[in-house]
This record gives C-alpha cells, structure tokens and sequence, in this order.
C-alpha cells in the first residue's frame, strides 16, 4: 500500500483543481486518489468530464484519467476514501462555508482555495512563509467542531503575493502607508483568451471584491493569535486599485510605500533576498529554495521572463527606486494559479503535513 497521505480534489475539475492535479503529479507525500465536483460531472471519468476544457500547458496526467469523478455534496462518501482535501469548488460563499465544515466534521482536513473562510475567526490564513505560527489557531477551531483530527485552513487571495510578502521582508523599517495598483491575469477569473476574447487588447477597471481583498487580507497575515482568534494587524495601512488586464498567467502589482525607518536602496534589496522563512528550513517539497528575488534592469520583472520563476512560486521584484511623494516604490511579480492559487495551498498542506495537523487516517 501506497505510504503517500490519499487526497482528494473537491472542484478538481475546473481551472483551479486542474492546477492542484498538475501540481501534485508525482507529489512525494500527496497522491491525488479522488476527484469531486458538481452532479454534471459525477459519474465520469476525470478525462470524459474535463474533455475539450483541460487548460493547464502540461498534459493531463495519466494517473487520474480513470477515475470517475464524485459528487461534492455525497461529503461522508467522498471524505471516506481520503486522509484531507484540496478545495476549489465554486458556489454561493455560504455554501462553500457549510460544505467545507462538513468535511472537517468527517474528520477530514480542508486546505481550502476559496475565499469563504478567509475571515472566519479560528481559520488560519496562510502564506507558510509569513506566518506559519497561524496553524496553531486550528487547535482552537477543532474544539468548536468538535473534532479530532478535522479542520479547515485557507490560504489568502492571489493579488497580495506580489507585495504582502515584500512588506513583510521589510518588517524592521516599520512600512506604516501603502498604495497598491495590481494588474491581473485573466486565468485569475479561470478564464483563458479563448473563453474572454473580449480581454484581447483590453483593460477592465473592476475586479469584484478584489479591492478589499488585497488591502485587508495581509493585515490578517500579519496578525496574531488572541484567546482561540486571529486578531488582524492594523498597520500598514493599504489602499489598492485592482485592474485586470490582457495577460494569461501573473498578477504584477505596483507599489509606493512609506515607513517610518529610515532604508537605504541596499539594506531593502538584501531584506528580500535573505528572506526565508519555515518552508526553507524545513525544505518542503514545493517550497522555492529562493522565496524572492530581486531584478536589477529597469524592465524587469516582467510576466512573460518571470512568471514562472522558481516554478511559479517564487516572487519577483524590481524597479525599486525612492519616490518624490512616498518613500520607495517598486515592482512585484507572482504567478497567481500557482503560488497564488493551488501552489500556495499545495505548500500550506506540506506545512500542515510537516506540523503533524495531517496524518493518516
Ligand atoms: N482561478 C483562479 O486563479 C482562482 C484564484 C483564487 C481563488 N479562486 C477560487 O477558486 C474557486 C474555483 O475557481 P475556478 O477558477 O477553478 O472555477 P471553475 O473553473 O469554474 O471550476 C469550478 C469547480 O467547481 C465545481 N462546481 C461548480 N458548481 C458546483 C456545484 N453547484 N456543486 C459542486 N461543484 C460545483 C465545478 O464542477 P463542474 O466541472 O462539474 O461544473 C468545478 O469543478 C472559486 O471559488 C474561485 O473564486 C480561483
């Protein structure tokens, strides 16, 4: 028998759980066992309800061709054949809320792509570089579970991995006020240009909810835990601008930071490259040996260069230069389906493997 934890993809068969089934080909701890999604694909194989809508560039991997696809809503079914999902259905928030606790009251772990926890007060949001300590909080929501071994954690939205993690390298100097401006893929919308023509040659100016994501969320990242909660952080202060532009893969984000410690262009270039945290020291599978660099030429980074640095799940910088209104300003870059979708939840499950939160059953 396979020593490898049994995993299962709720929402396997859209953008995102195509990604998370990419990914996890040939994982060293994870095998992907079972695939769920709604009642129009349930009762298919994986390759017959996911034909002529595979979107990931690799080729669907030969391992889960075969296996007939479940119906998310059979939970107690469905959590039987697993050690933890992977979460990327898409439905109403609240229904996403009921059925993600449902499958920790099985007593099976949730590491959750959707938004719908995000705020829930006992659920740790995760960047497994930045606060890896949140997994704690999980002790605290298992009591009001009820359960065991059963729990869910998310990882945040993907337009903060261009920054959050910049700002958080640069924790010393105190950054105090944030003006953010994303410029974000279309697959971030689980489209490609096939099925958005409209994005050819075109900005939109609104991305719904997405606003408010990007400045609250890393303020949770950096919170701490209080009396069984996470208690977000109230400072820096952000204020972002969100706009989807015609790019298939990368959200690049530009920023103009204040701080309250004086830096010299130097000393903020090698707070990022010496950044590590957990991941490295512990050197999980998906972890990037180097979380961010720095690019020195003016026209870097760039999506189509950088995107895929350290395989997605790194974060890459430039452009950093002292401003005339703020402090500095700079460039950031990550590629927001992996570090900042499946990637980044793949990761938090290894942290979560690593903490001993997911065994086997
Ligand atoms: N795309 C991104 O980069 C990104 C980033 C962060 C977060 N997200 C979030 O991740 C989730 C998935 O996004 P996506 O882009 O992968 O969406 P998607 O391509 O539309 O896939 C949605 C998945 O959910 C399933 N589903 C839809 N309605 C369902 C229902 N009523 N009951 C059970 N299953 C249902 C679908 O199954 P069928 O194939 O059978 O319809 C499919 O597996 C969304 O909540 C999205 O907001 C996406």
């Amino acid at each position: 028998m396979s020593e490898k934890l049994k995993v299962g993809i709720l929402g396997g068969t859209g953008m995102v759980g195509q990604r998370f089934i990419s990914l996890l080909e040939n994982h060293p701890w994870f095998e992907v066992t079972t695939i769920a999604a709604s009642p129009r694909s349930a009762g298919r194989t994986y390759e017959e309800a996911v034909e002529g809508r595979w979107k990931m560039t690799s080729p669907m991997p030969e391992a889960v061709k075969n296996i007939v696809v479940m119906n998310v809503n059979e939970v107690e079914k469905v959590a039987a054949q697993v050690d933890f999902v992977f979460s990327a259905v898409d439905m109403t928030k609240e229904e996403i809320k009921k059925i993600e606790e449902a499958y920790a009251k099985t007593e099976t772990p949730v590491v959750s792509n959707n938004s719908a926890h995000r705020w829930t007060e006992d659920v740790p949001m995760v960047v497994p570089e930045i606060n890896p300590e949140h997994m704690k909080v999980i002790d605290f929501q298992k009591k009001r579970l009820g359960t065991k071994r059963g729990f869910v954690a998310v990882k945040p939205n993907c337009s903060i991995q261009s920054y959050a993690p910049v700002l958080t390298a640069w924790k010393e100097f105190e950054p105090y006020e944030v003006v953010a401006t994303t410029y974000q893929a279309i697959s971030g919308a689980g489209k490609t240009f096939q099925d958005w023509p409209e994005m050819e040659g075109n900005i939109i100016p609104y991305i719904g909810g997405e606003e408010e994501k990007s400045e609250k969320e890393p303020l949770r990242i950096w919170g701490e835990i209080k009396d069984g909660v996470i208690v977000p952080a109230t400072s820096p202060v952000i204020t972002c601008q969100c706009i989807r532009v015609p790019v298939l893969n990368g959200h690049t984000a530009a920023v103009f930071v204040k701080f309250r410690k004086k830096a010299s262009k130097e000393e903020l270039v090698a707070k990022l490259t010496e950044f590590r945290g957990v991941p490295q020291e512990l050197e999980l599978p998906s972890a990037p040996k180097q979380f961010i660099q720095y690019l020195e030429e003016d026209n870097r980074p760039q999506v189509s260069m950088d995107v895929d640095y350290e395989k997605g799940m790194g974060v890459s910088v430039g452009r950093l230069r002292e401003d005339t209104v703020y402090d500095w300003k700079f460039v950031g870059l990550s590629h927001n389906t992996v570090r900042g979708a499946a990637g980044g939840a793949v990761l938090c499950a290894e942290l979560l493997k690593a903490q001993g939160y997911i065994t086997k059953k």
